[in-house]
């Protein structure tokens, strides 16, 4: 009986052990199956979701009717931007849209949309890039905007004034001298791609004249070699966060490097101003600006004299930061194209290569002056054709603030990302007739068809955050190429890549622009 009941009871405890694992596999799959479900479901409706916002944020603007790739849209396409494609894109409405993640994109391709969007500050405020704002800070003075931003821009207007300008060349001056060296070194192996050493140039001569000699050779060095990192994060929309080992995370990592030079940089030059030393650079003059003002306060018992804010060195570096970012791909891109532009057209290269001795008396060894730099009219307009020909900024990014009547019948709705593109006014033939040949004499006399357009002239922007460096920018390459032109013969390996556009954050020639330059034999 003890052995009926055991062995009873030991069939009921296995039945009830069956029972309860088969109950617990069954929960387990019943689980499995509802969460894959939950999920798919949850899949379905974000997807459903996503694509009734598209086609209603779409309107009637151009555009794909609904989003191809459910919910990351053309993201693959955008890490790896055609400039035709962006040719397309601006051909199929002044007004057209694309939508990546989450982010809802309207760019407006006629010069007037492009003109209104950079002058509503009511609606739109600058957000350059998504990454961007990881990399600058959300903080960062470049997003302000209001009353905010005018005060604060107001304060870094001295820095470029002509009088700063003229401060700043013999250390210009100083870079040209040393890179054309290495130009000539490079070139012992024959044609090589030049773009990444423009890259440096233009890195060197931003340090240089931002932060001069508080700056050293390998740090200079050390910032250009990891620029690239930067500009490789700038992709018009990126993964929402920030994940380690992405483009993004290496771009956020080389611009803390180099904010953290920067203010070393700050507290060498706040050192030397307080010694009463001279001013040599950027930072120097924004210094001297700031502890003038301070002893003009002080004078008058703080009840008169220039009051302005004081900035500590953080934020000095953070603000000489945003001006390396807004200069290094711009300018690397123009220099890449006037260099190979030059080489391509030896009538414009001689005209520019006279100019360049007649201004300096047909002494070669005259260093650079403000002065000189006024008289050299042909070099400018050839700089400034390059710039319209191959404008550096093709698209400048803005955020809808709250919802923006761009047109009679379209709305562009908070929260998207608006880009205002240059390129269309700029290649506009009734204002710059052929707009594909670069003709620099179309800015010939105040009466030519292109001196009379100065709407069209968007290279820089307009309105509130129209560029600030573009004086300095336009002065730099007049005198790079122009001393380039005086001292060095180049030439360049024509490739069936030379004239197709690259968008790098800006564009450069496909093959990255192959040149040899030469030691010139100089008659004077
Ligand atoms: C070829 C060279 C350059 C080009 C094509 C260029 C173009 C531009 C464009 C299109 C904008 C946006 C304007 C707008 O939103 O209306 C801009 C803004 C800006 N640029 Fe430049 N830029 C160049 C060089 C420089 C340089 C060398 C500096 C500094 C030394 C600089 C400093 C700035 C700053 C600080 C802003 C933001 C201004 C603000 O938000 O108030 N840029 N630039």
């Amino acid at each position: 009986m003890a052995l009926e009941n055991s062995s009873s009871e030991s069939v009921f405890i296995d039945s009830v052990v069956l029972s309860s694992n088969l109950e617990s596999l069954y929960t387990g799959i019943l689980t499995g199956v509802s969460v894959w479900k939950l999920l798919f479901g949850v899949l379905v409706c974000v997807t459903i979701y996503d694509q009734i916002s598209y086609v209603t944020k779409k309107g009637s603007i151009a555009g794909p009717r609904f989003k191809l790739y459910p919910i990351i849209g053309p993201f693959l396409e955008s890490v790896n931007p055609k400039f035709e494609a962006y040719k397309a894109k601006w051909a199929s409405g002044p007004l057209s849209c694309v939508s990546v993640f989450h982010k809802f994109v309207v760019i407006a391709s006629t010069r007037d949309l492009a003109r209104k969007i950079f002058n509503s500050p009511t609606y739109v405020k600058p957000c350059v890039v998504d990454a961007a704002i990881k990399i600058l800070r959300p903080t960062n003075w470049v997003f302000m905007d209001g009353k905010a931003h005018v005060d604060y821009r107001k304060g870094l207007n001295g820095l470029f004034t002509r009088k700063a300008l003229s401060v700043y060349l013999p250390g210009q001056e100083e870079l040209y001298d040393k890179y054309f060296k290495i130009f000539l070194e490079m070139s012992e192996k024959g044609h090589v791609p030049f773009m990444h050493v423009f890259r440096e140039i233009n890195c060197a001569v931003s340090c240089r004249t931002f932060c001069g000699h508080y700056i050293s050779e390998e740090q200079v060095k050390v910032i250009a070699d990891k620029y690239y990192l930067i500009t490789e994060a700038l992709e018009l929309v990126n993964f929402p966060i920030i994940l380690p080992f992405t483009k993004a995370w290496y771009g956020k990592k080389a611009a803390d490097m180099t904010l953290d030079i920067f203010q070393q940089c700050a507290a060498k030059s706040r050192k030397a101003m307080e010694a009463g030393g001279d001013v040599t650079c950027t930072m120097d003059a924004w210094i001297k600006e700031m502890l003038e003002a301070r002893d003009n306060v002080k004078k008058d018992d703080g009840t008169s004299g220039v009051s302005i804010r004081v900035f500590n060195d953080k934020e000095i570096s953070e603000t000489i930061f945003t001006f390396l970012f807004a200069s290094q791909d711009a300018s690397s891109s123009a220099t890449t194209w006037l260099f190979q532009i030059l080489a391509d057209r030896p009538d414009v290269f001689a005209k520019v290569r006279e100019e360049q001795l007649r201004v300096r008396d047909y002494d070669v060894n005259k260093r650079l002056s403000i002065d000189m730099v006024d008289k050299m009219t042909y070099t400018h307009m050839v700089v400034k054709e390059a710039l319209r020909y191959r404008p550096p900024v093709i698209m400048v990014p803005y955020l809808v603030k709250k919802d923006y009547p761009i047109s009679p019948d379209y709305t562009v709705p908070k929260g998207s990302m608006v880009i205002p593109t240059v390129y269309p006014a700029l290649h506009d033939p009734e204002v710059y007739p052929e707009p594909e040949t670069f003709n620099p004499d179309r800015w010939i006399g105040d009466d030519s068809l292109a001196n009379k357009a100065p709407k069209n002239w968007l290279v820089f922007g307009t309105g509130p955050h129209v560029c600030l460096g573009q004086t300095y920018a336009v002065m730099n390459f007049i005198c790079m190429i122009g001393k380039a032109a005086l001292l060095m013969d180049w030439t360049h390996e024509v490739t069936p890549e030379s004239e197709e556009i690259k968008v790098f954050a800006t564009i450069f020639p496909q093959d990255n622009c192959k040149l040899k330059f030469t030691n010139r034999e100089i008659a004077t």
